[in-house]
């Protein structure tokens, strides 16, 4: 298991917010191993996470940009939360590769340096707004990376206006896999 190469404190850490994972909508540790494994597989370096919560997945992200060297842009507007991600992220090893970004993501995302470049992008926040951090993201995407979006399947109706834009997108292959709460994952083409 891939949570057992990391160091105790970390281990601990992670086992302890799983403990509350509904409280503050966690994604599973199976699609926290997946994001893992496709950043490391796929040398990104350049990471952006919409929506931090406590900063469970950030630190499975973060973890993963050790290993390629590489760097994490998280954005969270509820501000009690990001305080408890930046302590988690401390007490992990990984906040000198985190950026926390403190707002609503829509306005952060639209005033990106042209260019900041990505090379993987996570979203798991309003679902309602998918489509619109998609399109703010999509200019920063670089050909090869990926998005990928939590939630497709458990609030299915709410993201059907993000899946059928990406999906009608010759620029991009988006496939839909089965793991806990639907995760979306397309790959920028050209
Ligand atoms: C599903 S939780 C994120 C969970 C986190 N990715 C994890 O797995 O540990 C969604 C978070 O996004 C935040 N959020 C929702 N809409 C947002 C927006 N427009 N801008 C910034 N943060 C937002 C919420 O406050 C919430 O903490």
């Amino acid at each position: 298991m891939i949570i057992e190469t990391f160091d105790n404190t970390t281990q601990e850490i992670l086992k302890e917010l799983e403990k509350t994972q509904k409280e503050f909508w966690n994604i599973s540790r199976v699609t926290a191993e997946f994001l893992y494994n496709m950043i490391v597989d796929s040398k990104s370096k350049s990471v952006i996470e919409v929506g931090t919560s406590n900063g469970y997945s950030g630190i499975w992200l973060g973890k993963a940009l050790k290993q390629t060297g590489g760097k994490l842009t998280t954005i969270e507007f509820y501000d009690k939360r990001l305080d408890v991600a930046k302590e988690n992220f401390e007490k992990c090893g990984v906040a000198d590769i985190i950026e926390t970004r403190k707002g609503d993501a829509a306005t952060i995302l639209e005033y990106l340096p042209e260019d900041f470049k990505v090379d993987f992008a996570f979203i798991d926040a309003n679902k309602a707004q998918y489509i619109k951090f998609f399109h703010l993201i999509e200019p920063h995407l670089n050909i090869g990376g990926y998005i990928a979006c939590d939630n497709v399947i458990s609030h299915a109706s709410k993201v059907q206006t993000f899946l059928d834009d990406i999906n009608a997108n010759p620029n991009y292959e988006n496939v839909v896999l089965p793991l806990p709460a639907g995760l979306s994952l397309a790959k920028k083409l050209r």
